[in-house]
């Protein structure tokens, strides 16, 4: 008789703190001058749905460019790091992960894999669908923030920690510092870091990619609002909102706003607060950091991380490092 071995998957929540981070982040950026919100509360079922229709599009070139290294090179990332974990972070669908998987278990060290995600219906499903078809490998889902949580993916043995799809780019720079410092005290000297980040190039191009002619990008963006309608009872009116993209040449990242069509007040009971928007007031949802490998090996090194390999696509748009941590 064949054992059937229904997958197993095991989900960590933190429900009670994002609830808390979210209203605490949205008070903050609602009240501040000018306003922002932080990109993280993008995604919930249907801006991670809508963040894969991105993936799909022609204009969005990162996704297929990471896509083509990855399959070039996972041989390579397997036989340097030989994981007995690999964690994801900001692991969404998963699906780049799968080329990763496949050389790993090629080398026969790997036996878990963690995906941390904010999104907890893509933490579930990529989980499901992971520990379906990896039958061998035990799979941890952790709903959270990699800015808070990181320490709530426990380590077994050897790691390898992916953080994939140029992420690293839409934290600030003084939390992308932060991240890199608090990620290295997870780990342990020989242990790797595999990051995807997108590389500068003309703003043409740059800008296309965060403004897709279907205008999916723009939808994805007004998004955060619908969220904030769904968790705070907000009433804000997604139609009365534009999709901006900028490129500051200076900061050397893309800028993704919602600029207000008209004078409006937006009610939030959740937090108590009625919010006013001037016509043609902007608040920043979004920043995508594109890099150079000489900044990303400073501040890699910075936090405790040697490059041991650094590869690029075949255009040179979009690279993969693999860092160690020292
Ligand atoms: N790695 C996937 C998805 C990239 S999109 C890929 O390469 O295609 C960014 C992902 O990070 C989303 O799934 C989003 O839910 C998640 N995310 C964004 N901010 C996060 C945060 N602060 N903590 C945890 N996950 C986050
Ligand atoms: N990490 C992705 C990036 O910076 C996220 C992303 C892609 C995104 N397109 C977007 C975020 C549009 C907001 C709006 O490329």
């Amino acid at each position: 008789m064949t054992a059937v071995h229904s997958p197993r998957l095991d989900v960590h929540l933190n429900a009670a703190e994002l609830d808390a981070a979210l209203r605490a982040e949205a008070r903050r950026g609602l009240t501040t001058t000018p306003k922002d919100l932080p990109p993280k509360w993008f995604y919930d079922r249907r801006g991670s749905a809508l963040f894969e229709a991105i993936t799909a599009l022609a204009e969005y070139y990162p996704a297929r460019r990471e896509r083509e290294i990855l399959a070039d090179r996972a041989g390579d990332i397997a036989a340097l790091s030989r994981p007995q974990t690999l964690v994801e972070l900001g692991s969404g669908s998963a699906t780049k992960t799968r080329i990763l998987l496949d050389a790993l278990v090629g080398v026969r060290t790997l036996s878990r894999y963690v995906a941390l995600d904010i999104c907890e219906e893509a933490v579930h499903d990529a989980g499901m669908a992971i520990a379906r078809a990896y039958p061998g490998l035990a799979v941890t889902g952790v709903v959270g923030d990699f800015g808070r949580h990181l320490h709530r993916t426990a380590r077994h043995g050897r790691q390898l920690v992916a953080f994939l799809g140029g992420t690293i780019g839409n934290l600030m720079p003084d939390e992308r510092h932060s991240f890199y410092s608090r990620l290295r005290a997870t780990m342990t000297g020989g242990d790797h870091l595999l990051l995807g980040a997108d590389l500068v190039k003309s703003p043409g191009r740059l800008l296309l990619a965060y403004d897709d002619r279907a205008g999916v990008t723009a939808e994805f963006n007004r998004n955060v609002l619908a969220v904030l309608n769904a968790q705070l009872g907000a009433d804000f009116h997604l139609d009365r909102f534009d999709h901006v993209v900028r490129w500051d040449p200076d900061a050397e990242w893309i800028e993704m706003r919602l600029r207000s069509r008209c004078d409006q007040v937006v009610r939030v009971p959740g937090l108590g607060i009625e919010v006013h928007f001037a016509r043609g007031e902007e608040m920043r949802t979004e920043i995508s950091a594109k890099f150079r490998r000489s900044r990303l090996e400073a501040e890699l090194e910075l936090a405790g991380f040697e490059m041991v390999r650094w590869w690029t696509d075949t255009a040179g748009e979009f690279s993969l490092s693999l860092a160690e941590a020292v």
